[in-house]
């Protein structure tokens, strides 16, 4: 079935009007998406962690009318911790789905109010948590001019994935969790389009935790947007796509298996390598900063000794996320508190856990 192409509706279905309240969390990959192509459609799959305590809180309200504008009227109220230049992503999302999947927008007023959970200038990427609240908004506005298409979508979650990736690619693994694949693996599994949760998960990841040590809190000197496109031209593009496609595979064996070597070799793989493209795109960057470096070998040294399971990952930042098994809290804890919060800016880390992803919220913003 079609979740969107030729719908037509009549100007008595138009007419409705509601709030709608949605919350969704921060995810962090574990295989990276880097390097894109078309319509946000990514050039490798990858897979992700969904996070539970980083959200954004995103509230809708529409109002169908009967005549037709250029784009939706839209009004925005945001809290100060989102940027401004949320606004201008939020526009222009809105205005690419009125011209494609949502055309019925033209005849809705929207007003859209957002606040994170999380400070703004935390370094925590928010554009994956409100592109996936927004989405969740505007999914339940389609569903109620579609209703035809919720017994479809409820096994899914299909279209609020793929319309939050629209927003931000990353946004479409944050819908569920707390693991979800974005793209098609070479053996037919997946899809570019929106991501899947993933379900043959051993128990051994029952309670995974990030602990996000905040080294640099500033916003990041080169965009997601210009790291995604120098990879176009750069010179180790083919083989990375194709070393995410095999580690991506090997990941959820690992994951099916309960193997946390697998887990660990992989996951720190993905995040060294996403940051060595980096440093040989051209122009050439670096976003580790020295005490990124100095997290990482603090936090192999502690693995070698005490065997424990963890590891580290990385997103396009400086910041370092510390990903472990639940029942080592406490050993991971002193070790965090004696040895890496020293490296983190004001002693910052933010503690967080797997997550089931979005969800609607009672309280309203509007
Ligand atoms: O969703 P975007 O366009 O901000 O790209 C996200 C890129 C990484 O965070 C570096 C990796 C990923 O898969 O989330």
């Amino acid at each position: 079935m079609e979740l969107f192409t030729d719908r037509s509706l009549d100007s008595d279905r138009i007419q409705i009007l509601g709030t709608v309240n949605y919350s969704a969390p921060s995810n962090i990959a574990l295989v990276k998406y880097w390097g894109k192509k078309g319509r946000q459609l990514p050039q490798n799959p990858s897979l992700s962690l969904t996070l539970s305590q980083s959200r954004t809180f995103t509230s809708l309200y529409f109002q169908g009318r009967s005549y037709l504008k250029e784009l939706p009227n839209i009004e925005f109220e945001f809290f100060e911790e989102v940027s401004s230049s949320f606004s201008d992503k939020t526009m222009s999302f809105l205005k690419d789905l009125t011209s494609n999947e949502l055309p019925y927008l033209k005849y809705f007023d929207l007003k859209i109010a957002s606040r994170n959970n999380f400070p703004h200038s935390s370094g925590i990427a928010s554009s994956a948590s409100s592109m996936a609240a927004l989405a969740m908004g505007l999914r339940e506005l389609h569903l109620s001019l579609f209703p035809e298409l919720k017994t479809y979508e409820l096994y899914e979650g299909q279209i609020a994935s793929y319309l939050s990736r629209l927003g931000s690619g990353s946004a479409c693994r944050s819908i569920q969790g707390p693991f979800c694949q974005w793209g098609l693996e070479d053996s037919g599994t997946g899809n570019d389009t929106y991501a899947v949760k993933l379900t043959d998960i051993h128990e051994e990841f029952d309670d995974v935790r990030d602990s996000i040590l905040i080294i640099d809190s500033k916003k990041k000197s080169v965009s997601s947007t210009t790291g995604h496109s120098l990879m176009n031209d750069h010179p180790y593009s083919l083989k990375r796509y194709n070393r995410a496609r095999t580690h991506l595979t090997e990941l959820k064996r690992g994951l099916a298996s309960g193997d946390w070597d697998r887990f660990i070799e992989i996951v720190e793989a993905e995040a060294l390598e996403l940051h060595a493209l980096m440093m040989c795109s051209q122009p050439s960057y670096i976003l580790m900063s020295p005490n990124t470096l100095r997290a990482i070998e603090l936090i192999r040294e502690f693995r070698g000794r005490t065997k424990l399971r963890l590891c580290f990952t990385l997103d396009a930042g400086a910041n370092v996320h510390l990903l472990y098994a639940g029942q080592d809290e406490k050993a991971v804890g002193e070790f965090i508190k004696a040895q890496l919060i020293s490296l983190c800016e004001d002693g910052w880390v933010i503690h967080d856990t797997a997550g089931t992803g979005a969800r609607a919220e009672v309280e309203t913003l509007l």
